[in-house]
């Protein structure tokens, strides 16, 4: 297959474990025999620096032509804070990127791997077999409603707000992505929500409730966030399908990843109804680890794993990346994040080259059992 990747490195550590990622993609490309062509563009810090803007109409443009896009984090200079006027800021050029691929549908897988149980500051039997997707609504919420930034004076009066609006079609798209991803899964979906707190909330529950009627083999209960983010620690096997708005999505998957040893290690896919997804681990720019050749590529490589599987379609491909990662992780190799001692980790490129090599191997016997 012919496929045209947009490429996003952005700030801080963005272009080191990008770098990793694109090497694991055109590996793949090698070893299945598909084309994939990668463009890098702007966003972001860098996009501030170099042009002024967060997301430049470039990049717009090229991503809305693209197959899928590879995201790695935005995060680096903000331009200068003026009060009273919103700063432009890196995570505008994301927040943006979002809206304008439509991409309201963000996957948040939380996989335990066992190799891995002692690395989650949770114990072991709290961790071990957790294996759960977190729903986030990406287009909508409290990160796009109605705003209005403090005056550049501070009296007692000043004030500043910001919008929870959700619309019932926006949660009944949302609902349906988790409703069919539980079909071929547990089929248990938890909605959470502050129904009794947030107007909007109750409308999500609603929605989510009669949307839910639709699906025979889904069964779904609604859970307040409060108490999610209690239960998320307490027995986080509980969970398997997390439906749930913009900011708690976001909370909650923060949190979730210290299930998994390290926010390093979670991917995300956010996917529009029609045009191409975007592909993005969990973390951020890491500033602190950025140019060191540390950071821990294993989200961003998972990530395009991702773009693989539901962006191009290719599932072998997806699987056979993966299987690459668990076998790295099986032979012990451990970046810092995931290195309690700190004394065996490697390096970012190091564990790259693990994953590619793994790749391979994995690759060739896949194909001689299909033989
Ligand atoms: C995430 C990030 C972003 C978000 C930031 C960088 C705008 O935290 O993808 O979780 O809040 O959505
Ligand atoms: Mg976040």
């Amino acid at each position: 297959m012919q496929a045209d990747i947009v490429v996003l490195p952005g700030d801080g550590i963005g272009p080191e474990v990008m770098r990793e990622a694109v090497r694991v993609l055109q590996a793949v490309a090698d070893l299945a025999g598909h084309q994939f062509s990668f463009r890098e563009s702007l966003i972001g810090g860098v996009a501030i620096t170099e042009t002024g803007n967060p997301l430049p109409q470039e990049t717009v443009d090229a991503c809305l032509a693209a197959d899928g896009v590879l995201l790695a984090a935005v995060g680096g200079p903000a331009g200068k804070a003026v009060p009273g006027v919103e700063a432009v800021r890196p995570e505008q050029g994301l927040l943006g990127l979002r809206r304008e691929l439509n991409a309201y549908a963000n996957l948040r897988p939380v996989h335990v791997y066992p190799q891995l149980v002692d690395a989650s500051p949770l114990r072991e039997e709290y961790v071990t077999g957790v294996d759960l997707v977190i729903v986030r609504e990406l287009t909508g919420g409290l990160y796009f409603g109605a705003r209005k930034e403090a005056g550049p004076d501070l009296a007692d009066e000043t004030v500043a707000y910001d919008t929870m609006a959700y619309r019932a079609h926006e949660i009944e798209r949302i609902a349906r992505v988790a409703f069919r991803l539980a079909t071929g899964r547990s089929g248990k979906v938890i909605s959470v929500d502050k129904a009794n707190v947030l107007a909007s909330s109750r409308l999500w529950r609603r929605v989510v409730e009669r949307t839910a009627a639709e699906y025979v083999d889904v069964e779904v209960e609604s859970m307040l966030v409060d108490a999610a983010a209690m239960y998320l620690l307490r027995c986080p096997r509980t969970f398997d399908v997390l439906l749930t708005a913009n900011l708690f999505g976001d909370i909650l998957a923060d949190e979730a990843s210290m299930l998994a040893g390290s926010l390093a290690m979670l991917p995300s896919a956010s996917l529009s109804d029609d045009g191409p997804g975007l592909f993005e681990p969990v973390h951020g720019s890491a500033p602190d680890l950025a140019g060191k050749g540390v950071a821990n590529p294993v989200g961003m490589i998972l990530s395009s794993a991702m773009l693989l599987r539901h962006g191009l379609g290719l599932q072998a491909e997806a699987a056979a990346v993966e299987a690459a990662i668990d076998r790295v992780l099986e032979d012990g190799w451990r970046t810092e994040d995931l290195d309690g001692s700190g004394r065996n980790a490697v390096g970012t490129e190091e564990l790259g080259d693990r994953i590619a090599e793994a790749l391979n191997r994995e690759w060739n016997t896949r194909q001689e059992g299909v033989k």
